[in-house]
């Protein structure tokens, strides 16, 4: 398939085979969404695909992805993935777009500073600690829920800090997952249905409602206080993104952001930091533990770097074969789609867009083309080491997005990674439970359907 521009009159995208009235590709989606989504790049560079009667055009190459998200960036806006979530998590930086977007995002990307990472890098290792010193040799554990608390613990103590956030952490740990495993349907299905009184509406409706009560009550806490001097790096005052956010004032126009505005923020900040965090390094787990090869010389590296005391911040840059295994398993895990909406008719690649078109593109089927991978399926983290010989190429690898909507938490994702990982492998090695396969489940970040794993002492 050849994946160029080309010259001549603007087509429309070809649609995706197996397409019936009304249900468009529900039903290939339904069954097997994943496996489907990758297929899609043998029809062609740009595919229209009909979830029911919502047509999508899929982009499947890199270079139409980057134009999408970098080049012409300014021509698109969120999509209907995202329109979806907005009345449950308000107007955060991830549902919004255009200038308002670009205005909170000048505010909040100084929370995500290296100098703050470093700060949130020393807090990750003392829950890296407590997770490893929790496990008893021989006693089977799973790594979804360790990995999920753990990184709901680095995300709720970057958020809030101190004690009196203590509730808000606990209310986070209860009702956050529940959140994210109904999203994705509310994401999907149409919006009549989320009023139906069924136990996976309420129970959704509940968690979200009670999670933004305890966050608003923080802020009401915070702002009685005074931010003190967050973000300023005084040694009075909270150093953690609530307090920075509410004291945060634009650069450009002067102002600050309503306790309102602050809350969404946070939710949209738990949100996209969380599942993808936690998913990934459940992956690297798996991943380690069915092969001891690679296993063996990322414990000598840490044996190495890190030794059996507790992983420091300098630590990070001098594990590189740790920070290759990491990248080849979010290469292999990646995030499965995300939508933008066209805001004028244009041309791509040869195939004319219409205003208001959904567009999509999914990393995770991208970081699969035999086309831009050599051996896509293969686990292989020499592949991102300095001098190999196939290094993959930019805007084919992008896990964390690009552009202007580009992942905000990417080096707080890798610390917390990098982290855990380091911590884990400092002391035990994981090893599968027998008798289990683990499958692949569709998901915003596809997960694992379970991962239990026995820890063995190294020492
Ligand atoms: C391995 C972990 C992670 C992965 C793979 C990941 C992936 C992504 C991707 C692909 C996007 C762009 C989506 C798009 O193009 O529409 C994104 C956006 C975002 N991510 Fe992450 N993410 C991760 C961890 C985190 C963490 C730890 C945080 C925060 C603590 C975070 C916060 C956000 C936010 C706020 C956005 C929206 C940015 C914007 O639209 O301006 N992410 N992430």
């Amino acid at each position: 398939m050849a994946r160029t521009e080309h010259p001549g009159p603007a087509v429309h995208a070809p649609a995706a085979p197996g397409r019936l009235p009304l249900l468009g590709h529900a039903l290939p989606l339904w069954r097997q969404p994943i496996a489907f989504l990758e297929s899609l790049r043998e029809h062609g560079d740009i595919v229209r695909l009909d979830i029911g009667t919502w047509p999508v055009h899929v982009l499947t190459s890199p270079d139409h992805v980057h134009a999408v998200l970098v080049q012409q960036a300014q021509k698109f806006g969120r999509g209907r993935i995202f329109d979806r979530l907005r009345p449950m998590f308000g107007n955060g930086i991830v549902t919004t777009d255009g200038e308002f977007h670009r205005k909170q995002r000048r505010m909040i990307q100084p929370a995500f500073h290296r100098s703050h990472i470093t700060e949130y890098a020393a807090v990750m290792s003392r829950a890296a600690e407590e997770m490893t010193a929790s496990w008893t040799a021989g006693r089977e554990i799973s790594m979804v829920n360790e990995t999920r608390r753990y990184a709901l613990s680095s995300v709720a103590e970057m958020i809030f800090s101190g004690d009196l956030s203590r509730p808000a952490i606990a209310e986070v740990h209860r009702s956050l997952p529940v959140v994210l495993e109904g999203m994705l349907l509310r994401a999907v299905i149409p919006k009549s249905l989320d009023r139906l009184p069924i136990p996976l509406n309420r129970r959704f409706d509940a968690a979200a409602a009670r999670l933004r009560r305890i966050i608003d009550q923080v802020i009401a806490q915070y702002g009685a206080e005074g931010a003190g001097e967050a973000g300023e790096g005084g040694e009075e005052g909270r150093h953690d993104l609530l307090s920075l956010l509410l004291s945060s004032v634009d650069p450009e126009t002067g102002t600050t952001m309503g306790a309102e505005q602050v809350r969404d923020e946070v939710i949209a900040i738990m949100f996209a930091g969380t599942e993808t965090s936690a998913t990934t390094l459940a992956w690297i787990f798996h991943e380690l533990g069915r092969h001891p090869e690679v296993e063996k010389r990322l414990h000598a590296e840490v044996d190495a770097v890190v030794g059996t005391r507790p992983v420091r911040p300098a630590d990070m840059a001098h594990l590189p074969y740790t920070n290759s295994v990491f990248q080849e398993a979010l290469r292999l895990h990646s995030p499965l789609l995300f939508t933008r909406r066209a805001l004028e008719p244009l041309t791509l690649g040869g195939v004319s867009i219409p205003a208001g078109a959904e567009l999509a593109y999914s990393p995770y089927a991208l970081h699969r083309d035999p086309a831009l991978f050599r051996d896509p399926a293969v686990f292989d983290p020499d592949r991102w080491q300095e001098d190999g010989d196939e290094r993959p190429r930019a805007h084919r690898y992008i896990p964390f997005g690009a552009g202007q909507h580009k992942c905000i938490g990417d080096s707080f994702a890798v610390a917390e990674i990098l982290t855990a990982v380091a911590t884990v492998a400092s002391r035990w090695r994981l090893v599968p439970a027998p008798g289990v396969t683990v499958r692949e489940l569709p998901a915003g970040m596809p997960q694992p359907s379970e991962l239990p794993m026995i820890p063995v002492s190294r020492h």
